[in-house]
């Protein structure tokens, strides 16, 4: 009898405080949406801001950002508080949109999207407004980057975006090579063991320094340079930097191509005054061989978020051989460069079909069956032992020189493929980043695999998303509860602002992505291990 009463009153107690928490909620509309206000203000003053970029042109390249949309600054405001009380939207539902018509965005339209119709300039009028219910933007263009105002006419507090500043620190060459040797050099001052792993890219001249252009042209004149190229086939690729990618760019040093070089920079007299980013690079030219043929994978790889910087690697990879056989003299460009766009280039229109028989396989599993085939590797667990650790290894290394650069805030992410090519002796050279990379849908087997893709980056984006939800939901109530502002909370915002896996919301088993970074963890373990804490910049 008395546990009775003691039970019934215990859920008239449970009831009650139930009650006045949600009533209270809904009574203070007017609060909640001031707090939702102030938090999408405090994001601006404390994380990443595009308001204080607009003046600076030059950090954005505006010709990429095309905006469909109205914008609305009242937009976040009305966003926000829209999902605050419909918990559903981002707890159960996902709200993608996606503008440019292509694989991906047959991809997210089977998620849940929201069609944004096509924006022509005479049709200004008729502009979209952005939906409410959209939590997680999935756009080519960086436009919400650099057309909107952050936290009021988009990228609110419960979105997540696919896209950051900084990026171009990776995917473009010349950025990439810049930010490559500032870090060799800052490791020079570290223990020696620090810079053990950061060989991926081959030596190379940066053609628009001077002193770096005259070296080249130098070493390109001795009698030992020569000799190597009749014994050993080009010596040099140059490359093309900025937004220049899937072997566009890119030209062997055949004699010919070595001429038009010397003539164009006079053999180095021009050095200094040619500020066009070519890129000289030492050419690798002991591939590893698939059935005669150079072979190259990509990897891709999310920055998850950058407020803390959290990174997940793909298991799944995209692996292809170059069109024509290798043979380190031949003069055949696609002898020696396996990107696509040189493969269809090379076919003349036959590339859909072929593209095929380029593409050799998904896993890296194939290539330890082959290396073991050929009994140059012993171990059968070799690609989680030695290969996955040292593409890992790798690109937390990237990600290490080029971080001082992305913006801190949980509200940003993206999405990158990165392309190796391994040796004989099964070193890896990283040959470029592609942002944005390519999901092509050649084949049925290419659209599964890309679906699988793009659904474990959205799966990974909405984890985040609703534990960050659920935070500071929490967070909200309690300021309510307490009668108390946001400014008291200020320490609990940030931390609940900041982006960490709840355990109601853990990324499934099947998810090919794994974890590189988390930046949520201490020294080593933010790296699993793979860097030691005194090698940590
Ligand atoms: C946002 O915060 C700044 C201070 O960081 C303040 O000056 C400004 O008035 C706030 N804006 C709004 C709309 O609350
Ligand atoms: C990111 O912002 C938070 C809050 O302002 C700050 O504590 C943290 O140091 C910042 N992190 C980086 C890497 O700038
Ligand atoms: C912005 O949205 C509000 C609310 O929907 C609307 O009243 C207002 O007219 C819009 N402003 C513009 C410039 O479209
Ligand atoms: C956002 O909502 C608050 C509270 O209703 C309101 O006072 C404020 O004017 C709104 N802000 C904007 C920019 O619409
Ligand atoms: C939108 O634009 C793309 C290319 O710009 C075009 O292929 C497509 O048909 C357009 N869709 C609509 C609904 O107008
Ligand atoms: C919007 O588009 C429709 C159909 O394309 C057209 O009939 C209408 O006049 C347009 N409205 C404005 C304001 O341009
Ligand atoms: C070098 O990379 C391997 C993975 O290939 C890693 O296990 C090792 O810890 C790295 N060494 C250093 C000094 O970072």
């Amino acid at each position: 009898m008395t546990q009775q009463i003691l039970l019934a009153s215990l859920f008239i107690l449970f009831l009650q405080k139930w009650l006045i928490e949600n009533t209270l909620v809904y009574k203070q509309y007017d609060q909640v949406k001031d707090i939702l206000k102030q938090m999408n203000n405090l994001t601006t003053s404390n994380f990443y801001n595009n308001r204080k970029y607009f003046s600076n042109k030059r950090s954005f390249r505006f010709d990429l950002s095309k905006s469909q949309i109205q914008l609305n600054e009242t937009y976040c405001n009305q966003s926000d508080t829209f999902k605050f009380y419909h918990p559903d939207i981002v707890l159960k539902d996902i709200y993608t949109t996606r503008e440019t018509d292509d694989l991906t965005q047959e991809i997210v339209k089977s998620i849940s999207f929201i069609k944004i119709p096509n924006y022509t300039k005479d049709k200004q009028q008729n502009k979209t407004a952005l939906p409410e219910a959209l939590t997680i933007p999935f756009n080519y263009y960086d436009s919400y980057l650099t057309r909107s105002n952050t936290g009021l006419s988009a990228m609110c507090l419960f979105q997540k975006h696919n896209h950051m500043r900084g990026r171009q620190q990776l995917a473009y060459k010349n950025e990439l090579l810049n930010n490559y040797y500032q870090y060799v050099d800052k490791l020079k001052t570290m223990p020696q063991i620090c810079s053990q792993n950061v060989t991926y890219i081959p030596k190379s001249y940066r053609l628009w320094l001077k002193d770096e252009c005259l070296a080249f042209f130098e070493l390109i004149n001795t009698p030992e340079y020569q000799q190597k190229f009749q014994k050993h086939g080009p010596q040099f690729i140059s490359k093309l930097g900025l937004e220049v990618h899937r072997g566009a760019g890119i030209t062997m040093l055949f004699e010919k191509e070595t001429k038009q070089l010397i003539k164009e920079y006079q053999n180095g007299q021009n050095c200094g005054q040619i500020s066009k980013y070519v890129i000289a690079q030492k050419y690798i030219n002991n591939p590893f061989l698939f059935k005669g043929h150079k072979i190259e994978f990509r990897i891709y790889f999310i920055i998850a978020s950058t407020y803390p910087l959290i990174v997940y690697a793909y298991d799944s990879s995209l692996i292809r051989r170059c069109a024509m056989p290798f043979d380190k003299f031949s003069l055949e460009k696609s002898s020696h460069v396996c990107n696509t766009a040189i493969v269809k280039k090379k076919l003349e229109g036959q590339d859909l079909q072929e593209d095929q028989s380029f593409f050799i396989e998904w896993k890296l599993d194939y290539l330890q069956e082959l290396l073991l085939q050929k009994k140059a590797i012993k171990n059968k667990k070799w690609l989680n032992d030695y290969l996955y650790p040292k593409i890992h290894n790798t690109i937390q290394h990237l990600i290490m020189s080029t971080q001082h650069y992305f913006d801190n805030d949980s509200k940003l992410s993206e999405f990158f493929g990165v392309d190796f090519m391994i040796t004989d002796d099964l070193q890896i050279y990283v040959l470029e980043v592609n942002s944005n990379p390519q999901l092509l849908k050649t084949t049925p087997g290419r659209i599964l695999q890309n679906t699988q893709l793009v659904n474990d980056i959205i799966e990974i984006q909405v984890a985040y998303l609703r534990s960050k939800y659920v935070r500071l939901r929490s967070l909200i109530k309690r300021i309510l509860s307490s009668k108390s502002t946001l400014q008291k909370f200020d320490k609990e915002f940030k931390e609940a602002y900041k982006d960490k896996l709840e355990p109601e919301f853990p990324i499934s088993s099947n998810n090919l992505f794994r974890k590189i970074i988390d930046k949520n963890l201490k020294d080593s373990k933010a790296y699993n291990d793979m860097i030691q804490t005194k090698c940590i910049l």
